[in-house]
């Protein structure tokens, strides 16, 4: 199995259109010990031809650009990437489908309750039926991702998107709103969980033993935008653990056996992603990657 990381950032990217927090006013600047990264969504193939995206980012043009493996190889119209599936219904997840449109064939996945969101909203129209087939995917149930790799989908604590939240939000719910992938391939085992509210037993336990795992890394600490200065939310009430604390996912998940671990959907206001940060060198002494745009795995 071959993995891209296309997007390593969270929603916003960095540095983000707007924002001079502290890491991104050094991206902005230059500084050689951040690099830019857009907003988050990985490719997967297991022959190198064909490909799935999982999660669909507004920066998919560029992500694609920057991956030979994603250009169009033959003829006059022509795509190697063959399905697409969403893990939420988040903008960072779903806004890049409205690039793909233009008639080229493919798989768009997702559960019953993320796809009900996109028909919900007539702009998806753009993707053509006639080409693009929309496939409702059952929680716990094994599916063909692309030819040689079976896929399954799993609730993970979470809430539903932001653009979708009501009066009252349900912060942790486990449902179809907030989905975790495992992928497999012959006798190797992945997971991409760009989304977690908590760690539970249950999903502590469907990781052990993996060979890779491509975590959710919003935020170092829970109260980091609003120390930033950059808003008042926590990353709670967005739905996303921290890496650090107690509670946090580099401690929930250190007793797990993992062939490789790493941190994904990284906010701009994480200080993991300048290069000689404590923080940084904290999460790799705890045997963490931070992904780049670009970054190759496999397993
Ligand atoms: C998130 O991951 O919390 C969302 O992408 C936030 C957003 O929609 O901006
Ligand atoms: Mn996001
Ligand atoms: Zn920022």
């Amino acid at each position: 199995m071959q993995l891209r990381v296309l997007g390593a950032a969270a929603g916003g990217g960095s540095p983000q259109w707007n924002c001079r927090c502290e890491v991104c006013r050094l991206v902005w600047e230059g500084d050689p010990r951040v690099t830019p990264r857009t907003q988050s969504s990985i490719a997967v193939s297991v022959d190198g031809e064909n490909w799935a995206l999982i999660n669909c980012a507004p920066d998919i043009l560029k992500q694609i650009q920057q991956t030979p493996a994603l250009h169009p190889r033959e003829g006059r119209r022509h795509t190697p990437i063959a399905s697409v599936l969403l893990t939420n219904a988040d903008v960072d997840h779903i806004g890049g489908l409205l690039n793909l449109r233009e008639s080229s064939p493919f798989r768009l996945l997702a559960t019953p309750m993320i796809q009900d969101v996109l028909r919900g909203s007539p702009i998806f129209d753009v993707l053509n039926p006639d080409h693009v087939s929309r496939e409702s995917i059952a929680l716990d149930q094994p599916f063909t991702l692309l030819d040689g790799l079976q896929a399954r989908l799993f609730a993970v604590p979470g809430k539903t998107a932001l653009f979708l939240e009501g009066d009252r939000v349900e912060i942790g719910v486990e449902g179809e709103s907030t989905v975790g992938v495992e992928l497999i391939s012959g006798d190797k085992r992945a997971y991409y969980i760009p989304g977690c509210a908590a760690m539970t037993p249950t999903l502590a336990a469907r990781l052990e033993g993996a060979d890779l795992l491509l975590f959710d890394g919003t935020l170092w600490r829970d109260d980091e935008m609003v120390r930033a200065g950059v808003g008042h939310k926590t990353g709670q009430r967005m739905g996303h653990m921290s890496m650090s604390g107690a509670e946090g996912s580099i401690a929930a998940l250190a007793e797990l056996s993992l062939g490789r671990r790493v941190f994904v959907h990284i906010n701009n206001t994480n200080p993991v992603l300048i290069a000689d940060s404590p923080e940084r060198q904290a999460a790799e002494r705890a045997g963490w990657d931070i992904a780049h745009d670009g970054m190759e795995l496999s397993c």
